[in-house]
């Protein structure tokens, strides 16, 4: 077994690390499970995922304090924003918990890092208030239909949108804001309800966000005909709310802003697969086993749970961190469609963090 205890003097550092393509280090997004209470057909499809499917063992996952110490590590490495996701990450036992720690990290100029959490919001409910209490700024809930019918297509359960919608509802509630909903747009299956959606959320102040539906994982069967492009999904709605463009919050956004022309607010397109984004792509992913991915299609993570749990000391985790991410030249949405992309094998969203 390596002996991580060695070279434990820490680099230093230029802030923030950056990449080949000179892409700094700024978002790190936590699967804290790889389990989930829905079954959505883009990411677990139930004949791949069903209840013979193997999970983690429950010592494969990192433990509250083993993702503290390492989201410390990356903060003070240039991470401004952390992201819990999963599968649902609602389904970890005490979830507020770990948010309570990770509020009270700062990044080196002493500011805290914002909290964020994607979820299905079904438990969201019962949970908005603890999670705020605990210091999390702000949730971005899933959901790809209004109707139960296309939800249920979608989430492959029988939940009823009604209990997404109090999820939504208690998030506002306890100020857990701006609330931002995804939904992911599939040909043919849910496109139908683009308009409702835009209707339903209008003068809500909640952002809507339509998400090409991409080819993540190897289960998804994805084919470039199910997407329905986001230049597409913008005309559909002007025809009932004409649209104005408005400039991104932060270098780096993925989404495209635009807000409605009568003041009815803000909603965003993510065109992963049309208009990829990789240029500035400052986000890290750590699954749910401790693997640090530096791109949503890497094939392999780097292992940072065995260094941990032998013993290794922060400066020899920031060095791994650190060389990883200088060598970092991923940008496979830019490449999708050229010979590099290749076919090789690519790890589950649910796993390493959506
Ligand atoms: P905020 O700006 O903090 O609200 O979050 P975000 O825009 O980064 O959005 P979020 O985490 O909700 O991501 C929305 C969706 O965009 C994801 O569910 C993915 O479908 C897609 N996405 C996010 N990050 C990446 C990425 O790095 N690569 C690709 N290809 N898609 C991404
Ligand atoms: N394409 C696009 N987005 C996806 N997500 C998961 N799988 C896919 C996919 N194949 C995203 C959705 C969902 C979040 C948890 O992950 O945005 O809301
Ligand atoms: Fe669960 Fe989210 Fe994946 Fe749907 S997209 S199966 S809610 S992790
Ligand atoms: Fe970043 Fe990889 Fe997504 Fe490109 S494909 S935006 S490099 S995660």
């Amino acid at each position: 077994m390596a002996d991580h205890r060695n070279f434990e003097v820490p680099r230093d550092y230029a802030l923030p690390l950056q990449d080949r393509l000179q892409r700094p280090l700024r978002d790190l997004r936590i699967s804290v499970t790889d389990r989930c209470n829905l079954r959505c057909t883009y990411c677990m499809p139930r004949e791949v995922f069903d209840d013979n499917h193997p999970h983690l063992a429950r010592n494969a996952l990192l433990t509250f304090e083993e993702i503290e110490r390492l989201a410390r590590l990356f903060v003070s490495l240039g991470v401004n924003k952390i992201r819990l996701t999963g599968g649902e990450p609602l389904l970890r036992r005490g979830i507020e918990r770990l948010v309570e720690k990770l509020a009270r990290l700062q990044t080196p100029d002493g500011a805290a890092p914002e909290i964020a959490l994607t979820t299905n919001a079904v438990l969201l409910a019962r949970k908005a208030q603890a999670l705020k209490d605990a210091g999390l700024n702000r949730v971005t809930v899933s959901l790809d239909g209004l109707s139960d019918a296309t939800f249920r297509r979608m989430s492959d359960s029988d939940v009823p949108v009604s209990a997404v919608l109090a999820g939504i509802e208690a998030a506002q509630a306890a100020g857990l804001k701006p609330v931002k909903v995804n939904m992911v747009v599939k040909r043919g299956v849910n496109e139908h309800e683009i308009a409702a959606m835009a209707a339903h959320f209008r003068h809500s102040g909640i952002v809507l966000r339509f998400i090409e539906y991409m080819d993540v994982g190897s289960s998804n069967g994805w084919r470039m005909d199910d997407v329905v492009p986001a230049r597409e999904i913008l005309d559909r709605i002007a025809k009932s709310f004409p649209l104005q463009q408005l400039d991104a919050n932060y270098s780096g956004e993925v989404a495209e802003r635009w807000r409605y022309a009568d003041g009815g607010g803000e909603i965003g397109v993510i065109a992963s697969v049309t208009q990829a984004f990789c240029h500035a792509c400052s986000r890290a992913r750590l699954s749910t086993d401790g693997k640090l991915h530096n791109c949503l299609f890497a094939s392999d993570g780097l292992d940072l749970r065995g260094p941990l749990r032998d013993g290794a000391g922060d400066g020899t985790l920031a060095n791994l961190i650190a060389d990883s991410w200088s060598k970092r030249d991923d940008r496979y949405s830019q490449l999708r469609h050229t010979a590099s992309a290749g076919t090789h094998s690519k790890v589950e969203m649910f796993y390493i963090g959506g």
